[in-house]
């Protein structure tokens, strides 16, 4: 199929090179001309495991290419898939103006049938709102088709999970629409959901507001374990075992963060007020985690006594292992709270780097502790499972190690004299 994917953002790119790999001719087009010329010169402008490997070998086979012209994209092409970025606005609703833009270049390039496939994630009535407009624009309805397809990688893993997804999602409303999508990820092993456009759009949302409140439910029982003395890893070995439960998302930490799931809940609260409703239970996943970096700074002050001039070391700045992405990042919120509380800050990053003058980066895990009062796992890489802790001990000048991901071994750091704080734990 000859597919042209509008916006080369994380879900763009990495689509582009799977449906490449599936053995279709794609087209990724983005209006901007740096990040194309980036990619047509065979470097990629994230960090995502496993992705520039695939981009590569898409590009040497030919069935992928990159271009900003995203008219011609559109003229030349009978399948058009919307991957462009759907950020918050501060109300919490979603900006459609990417997606808006994108439907004005069709309505004005679609020559032939188009069918728009929408992988962004976009709220409710989206997708009949395009529907409206491409109709509104003198587009035939039997020359279009709008599908709502939501994506459901992660980043990081997106490679990955974009060849193993757990269901593909369709929200169409014409025979052939859905015909269409199906035999695009023919070669992929999934189970087929097929709904209407709305119920696509749902799924979505459903699905990360349910994972997010997994992490605020774990996160607000972790603070009652904390209370009463027990161990919030023996609470979620209970929880796990119960398979009406599962073992996935009940790591309690600093709370979520990312480009998805304070996004979408935010968007999927502003979509139930919309119609009237009070989506208290969703409002709560939001409130929890927004209060969770509160509660660790309190216990940090509790434990320097001021914060005043403390130096502070964070490892880890991006909002999860595996991605070089800071948005919406826990970590970067506690690190802000420490700034305004006068804290100095020193950061290491495997990845990425916060660009702020009050924030002294370190190409070193181990400079990074120098003369620190406290050191805070705020990121769970791997490298920080088990550094040289006796020479971090030797380096600092205080012994307080707070594990915002319970993710080191709390045995071997008491061991090694450091006073060890985690997410409830004993
Ligand atoms: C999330 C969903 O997991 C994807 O299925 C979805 O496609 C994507 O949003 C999206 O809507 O595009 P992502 O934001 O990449 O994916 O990251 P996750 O791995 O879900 O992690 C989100 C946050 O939850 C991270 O900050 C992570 O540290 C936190 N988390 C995760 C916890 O605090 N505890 C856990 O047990 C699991």
């Amino acid at each position: 199929m000859k597919v042209c994917v509008v916006g080369a953002g994380y879900v763009g790119l990495t689509t582009s090179a799977v449906l490449a790999d599936l053995g279709h001719q794609v087209t990724c087009v983005d209006l901007d001309q740096n990040k194309i010329r980036t990619l047509q010169d065979g470097k990629i402008p994230i960090y995502e495991e496993g992705l520039a490997e695939l981009i590569e070998t898409g590009t040497r086979s030919g069935r992928l290419v990159f271009s900003s012209d995203t008219a011609s994209g559109i003229e030349d092409h009978p399948v058009i898939l919307i991957a462009v970025g759907t950020p918050p606005q501060n109300d919490g609703s979603t900006n459609l103006a990417a997606v808006a833009n994108v439907i004005e270049m069709i309505a004005d390039h679609a020559h032939a049938h188009k069918t728009v496939i929408t992988k962004s994630t976009v709220p409710p009535g989206t997708n009949e709102w395009i529907s409206r407009v491409l109709s509104d624009k003198g587009l035939h309805p039997e020359s279009f088709d709008v599908v709502s397809n939501p994506e459901f990688l992660k980043e990081g893993t997106a490679v990955h999970d974009s060849f193993h997804p757990h269901r593909i999602v369709i929200g169409a409303k014409r025979k052939k629409a859905f015909q269409l999508v199906r035999s695009l990820y023919q070669k992929i092993k999934a189970p087929v959901i097929e709904t209407n456009l709305a119920g696509a759009e749902l799924i979505k949302y459903a699905s990360n507001a349910f994972l997010a409140a997994k992490i605020s439910f774990i996160n607000e029982v972790s603070r009652i374990c904390d209370a009463y003395d027990a161990d919030i890893k023996d609470i979620q070995r209970g929880l796990e075992e119960d398979p009406r439960i599962g073992s996935h998302f009940l790591s309690a930490g600093l709370g979520f963060g990312g480009s998805c799931f304070p996004k979408d809940l935010s968007a999927l609260v502003h979509a139930a007020t919309d119609k009237g409703l009070t989506p208290s239970l969703l409002q709560a996943v939001s409130d929890v985690n927004e209060t969770q970096t509160d509660f660790y700074l309190n216990k940090l002050e509790q434990d320097l006594n001021d914060l005043k001039g403390k130096q502070i070391t964070v490892w880890g700045v991006t909002f999860k292992p595996g991605t070089d992405d800071l948005r919406c990042s826990q970590s970067v919120k506690l690190i802000n709270k420490l700034i305004s509380k006068g804290s100095v800050i020193h950061t290491y990053d495997p990845v990425a780097k916060i660009e702020s003058e009050r924030v002294a980066s370190h190409d070193d895990l181990y400079d990074s502790v120098k003369n620190s009062d406290a050191l805070i796992i705020a990121t769970e890489w791997p490298e920080f499972q088990a550094p040289d802790w006796e020479r971090i001990k030797r380096s600092m000048n205080g012994t307080l190690l707070l594990d915002g991901r319970n993710f080191v071994d709390l045995e071997s750091i008491r061991a090694h004299g450091l006073h060890y704080l985690g997410v409830a734990r004993r």
